[in-house]
């Protein structure tokens, strides 16, 4: 099964990323059909302007309703009789985007992804969107920190999500026992050789329980280790939302 992905923006460019590594293959392998689109071919004015000054005052441009309900009308409009992409908006205003959200993305067949500029998107077009194209319109953020634009929030989702698809990984596994997946954050690991000269005189060595062949003890070690560093990083997992009022997130793990 092929997941279609459109991606309207006014810089494509910034979205070649999407030709390399792991997704570059699944494009190449049929498993995803990526779309790019300029949002200046929808702009018709002489100047191709995508934008104006926001009614009300204030700093920076507002991006032109109509260029925007056209380009989104065009993308909704390209698939089979009837069906409707998801329609994904990346913003600091958004919810925020976390692996829960990634697979729920994953179970769609098709995304359509709008990436705002400038100070975001004339509010009218969300309404279009979803009364006149029958779109869900979900406005995701990465985090609490402000981009330029959608265009690299894009990059992060489309990794995050593709690489939960079937065939996309080739090991499956790889991706339970990972961060995010069960609350906790990933013990740390370690590789040949078992003792690493790092300077002149200087050996740090792997932790000898990994080395003892205790598969018990390994499992138990590895879960100690993902709960001090959960509780030394991210109190917030352990404790719900709300931070030990004076809790540290710079512990030494
Ligand atoms: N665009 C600008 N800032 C963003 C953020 N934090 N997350 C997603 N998209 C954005």
């Amino acid at each position: 099964p092929t997941m279609r992905l459109d991606v309207v923006s006014i810089f494509p460019d910034y979205l070649a990323p999407l030709d390399l590594s792991l997704i570059g293959k699944a494009r190449r392998d049929g498993l995803l059909d990526l779309r790019v689109h300029d949002l200046r071919d929808f702009a018709h004015d002489r100047h191709k302007s995508v934008d104006d000054t926001p009614y009300g005052g204030g700093a920076g441009m507002v991006m032109k309703p109509q260029p925007w309900a056209e380009a989104l009308a065009a993308v909704a409009g390209s698939g089979a009789e009837g069906a409707r992409p998801r329609l994904v908006v990346p913003g600091p205003g958004g919810a925020p985007f976390t692996q829960a959200m990634a697979r729920e993305l994953a179970a769609e067949p098709w995304l359509a992804f709008a990436c705002g500029r400038y100070e975001g998107i004339d509010e009218r077009v969300y309404e279009y969107a979803a009364q006149d194209l029958g779109l869900e319109v979900s406005v995701v953020s990465l985090g609490d920190y402000v981009l330029n634009g959608g265009e690299v929030a894009v990059l992060a989702i489309v990794e995050a999500v593709a690489r939960l698809l079937p065939g996309v990984i080739g090991n499956a596994e790889s991706l339970v026992e990972e961060s995010h997946e069960d609350g906790l954050l990933e013990y740390p690991v370690f590789t040949k050789p078992a003792s690493w000269e790092s300077a002149p005189g200087v050996t740090r060595d792997v932790p000898t329980v990994l080395l003892s062949g205790d598969h018990g003890a390994i499992a138990r070690w590895r879960h100690q280790q993902r709960l001090e560093r959960t509780a030394a990083r991210r109190p917030d997992l352990l404790h719900g939302s709300q931070a030990a009022p004076g809790s540290s997130a710079s512990g030494a793990l």
